[in-house]
């Protein structure tokens, strides 16, 4: 099975990453924020942007997790019908927890599955989002293909991850916190030591952003580009289908 496992022993990827979000579901969100100073917002809300997704439009957010993108595009077009994919139950409980805080805006759907074998028909989305998970995933060209498959022609998929940061300076500092701070806070604040030691270390493996605009084609997705925010250490590739 083709992986892009940082693990060391390896293991079986899928099993431990959804172990491992379960232990943290409870504090992923006060985690993220703190480890991101809250700029993650601002990531997301470009995101949502680059998506572009018709009013009234059906939108899978996969990986949704505890829910971040999922109430960042309803809050940016309530009249979207937005479903969540994950396979971690821990994760979608707190993600709809969150559903029913924000009784205000349109409900959201939140499905348990993997999003290597989406359990939707085909063509049957006008947007997909993904946000920080792209690392995650087992395969990434059996999610990119499922996301291609699902989606109708003309709409896009939009995902928000870190990556491999060009200039050497800035990589050398982005290093330090990543491997360095994330570790050490996400143990304190996120509850569980190495699942933050294995977060940062799933970057090692992942494909800079080049390489991963190049799997979007090999998906079939046209127009493929990519832009670097937070230094150039968080990149957000568009495909359109
Ligand atoms: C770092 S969290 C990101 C959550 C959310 N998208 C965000 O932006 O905060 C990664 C999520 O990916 C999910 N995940 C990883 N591999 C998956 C797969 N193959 N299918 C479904 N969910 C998966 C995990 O359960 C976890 O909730």
């Amino acid at each position: 099975m083709p992986t892009n496992s940082p693990l060391d022993p390896p293991m079986d990827k899928a099993l431990y990453v959804r172990e491992m979000f379960a232990a943290i579901a409870p504090r992923y969100d006060r985690a993220n924020r703190l480890l991101t100073a809250g700029v993650d917002e601002a990531w997301r809300k470009r995101a949502v942007f680059e998506l572009a997704a018709p009013p009234g439009g059906r939108v899978a957010d996969l990986c949704c997790g505890t829910g971040d993108l999922v109430f960042h595009l309803l809050r940016d077009d309530p009249s979207l019908r937005v479903t969540g994919v994950d396979f971690t139950g821990p994760m979608l409980a707190a993600a709809r927890a969150r559903a029913a805080r924000h009784a205000r805006s349109a409900p959201a759907e939140f499905v348990e599955a993997d999003v290597t074998r989406l359990p939707f028909e085909d063509a049957s989305f006008d947007g997909a989002t993904m946000g920080f998970s792209m690392r995650n995933v087992v395969d990434i060209d059996a999610t990119l293909k499922e996301a291609h498959r699902v989606l109708r022609p003309g709409t896009r998929l939009v995902n928000l991850d870190v990556t491999k940061v060009p200039n050497p300076i800035v990589r050398r500092a982005f290093e330090l916190y990543f491997y360095g701070v994330v570790p050490l806070v996400g143990g304190l604040v996120g509850g569980s030591k190495s699942a933050y030691r294995y977060l940062p270390n799933s970057l090692t493996n992942f494909p800079d952003a080049d390489a991963l605009a190049r799997r979007f084609e090999a998906a079939g997705f046209r127009d493929v580009r990519y832009l670097r925010m937070g230094g150039g250490a968080i990149a957000i590739h568009v495909g359109t289908k």
